[in-house]
């Protein structure tokens, strides 16, 4: 049975308890508790539940409604209920206003009334987020790494920030669309039993049973679908077959991370439009530089234009600098990640994300950098780890 996670949200630590046993359908899972604070905040949106039930006694105060408000904008999805023990019709507008979808007494309700309340709001809400498609865009968010040229690094930056959103306790689906070439599983040391072509091919269909079936749980907490065995059997997959597999997998991710050759193909180019973001990953150099610009057109030609983020990885000083970048698109660079040969060297021999063990590295300081912005600008947080580092890559720029 889907269970739906509820989380408290209360800072008195009876009431948490009283609400908590008012909750008494199994449908609901109590996934912990939190109270107003920032650490509760954060709490919350790591935990991402599917409901809170922000519980007061007495009066709800003006901080209460704007700390609900500041949540619903960092957790977008998310629905939130107030428990109160002296509603008015005041109090139910009020609370409307600041996004809060129910009000709920304390006294005087049972638990089957109580739960049967919070499922309905639950039921309203995963209607209207079908009938406008928001869930799609909302939850989970697809990212692309991607590039026209070979070897900038597509694949380490793809694994480095899936195995870094993974450790900010993000669910996490690397995907390798690198359906020829791709080179995932030996990044990662994975013994692959199944593949992408396994999981098309199988009788069930693609269902999210076969998706988690066929895909291999990595010790870095991500999930991984990996490519063909061999290149001959990239054909077996057409671009039907990815646009399911990205959205029958959306509901259960929070991020799909999806590592692409360095080709505009025809399931290239549907998973790219199946991105919400595309991360285009270049070294500074004047191949590199001229690639890029190519890229730009045919993503600007397909209507992509407005995702496309530039990462340069490799980075050292020379001829073609940050700037030359951001001056020929008129736009910042997403991120710089150094040169970094000998970290880079390491993780591939030993099987592993650069990210996965400490941040010590340039490299795994570099891409656990891009990973936390990225978490920052889809939820407003910086994750707690990532905050020192910043001021080195600036001084990189021209
Ligand atoms: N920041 C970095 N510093 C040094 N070496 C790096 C860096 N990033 C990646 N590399 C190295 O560059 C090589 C190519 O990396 P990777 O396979 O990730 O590139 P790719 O773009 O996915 O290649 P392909 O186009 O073949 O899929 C690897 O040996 C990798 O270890
Ligand atoms: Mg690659």
């Amino acid at each position: 049975m889907e269970r739906i996670n509820l989380l408290v949200l209360s800072d008195n630590l009876d009431l948490r308890i009283e609400v908590k046993n008012l909750v008494n359908d199994e449908v609901f899972a109590i996934s912990g508790y939190s109270e107003f604070t920032p650490e509760g905040r954060t709490k919350i949106i790591n935990k991402f539940p599917e409901v809170v039930l922000c519980a007061v006694r007495g009066e709800v105060s003006e901080s209460v409604f704007e700390f609900v408000q500041d949540l619903l904008t960092a957790v977008r999805g998310t629905i939130v209920i107030l428990v109160n023990d002296s509603i008015s019709v005041e109090l139910v507008n009020k609370a409307a206003q600041y996004g809060i979808r129910k009000v709920l007494p304390i006294d005087g309700i049972d638990g089957a009334d109580f739960s049967e309340s919070i499922l309905t709001v639950y039921r309203l809400e995963q209607q209207r987020i079908l009938d406008t498609n928001e869930g799609k865009k909302v939850r989970c968010k697809a990212l692309g790494f991607f590039g026209g040229k070979g070897g900038t690094g597509k694949t380490t930056v793809a694994i480095g920030v899936a195995a870094q959103l993974a450790k900010a306790g993000k669910r996490v689906m690397l995907l390798d669309l690198d359906l020829q070439f791709g080179d995932v599983t030996m990044a990662l040391d994975i013994e692959r039993k199944n593949s992408i072509v396994d999981l098309v091919q199988d009788r069930g269909g693609i269902t999210i049973e076969n998706i988690n079936g066929f895909a291999v749980e990595h010790s870095t907490g991500i999930s991984v679908l990996c490519a063909p065995q061999s290149s001959e059997l990239a054909e077996f997959v057409t671009v039907k077959h990815i646009e399911k597999i990205i959205d029958i997998m959306r509901p259960y991710y929070e991020y799909i991370i999806i590592d692409l050759p360095a080709s505009f193909n025809d399931t290239t180019v549907t998973a790219l439009e199946n991105c919400e973001e595309i991360y285009l990953v270049y070294n500074n150099e004047m191949l590199s530089l001229n690639n890029a610009k190519v890229c730009y057109c045919i993503l600007d030609q397909l209507h992509q234009r407005e995702k496309i983020r530039f990462i340069l990885n490799k980075y050292e000083k020379g001829l073609v600098k940050p700037g030359d970048f951001e001056d020929m698109f008129q736009t910042k660079l997403f991120s710089i990640i150094p040169a970094d040969y000998a970290a880079a060297t390491a993780s591939i021999n030993k099987g592993v994300a650069v990210t996965a063990s400490g941040l010590k590295s340039a490299i795994a300081k570099g891409i656990a950098d891009a990973a936390n912005k990225i978490i920052e600008n889809h939820t407003g947080i910086v994750p707690i780890e990532t905050t020192a580092k910043k001021k080195k890559l600036l001084s990189f720029r021209k």
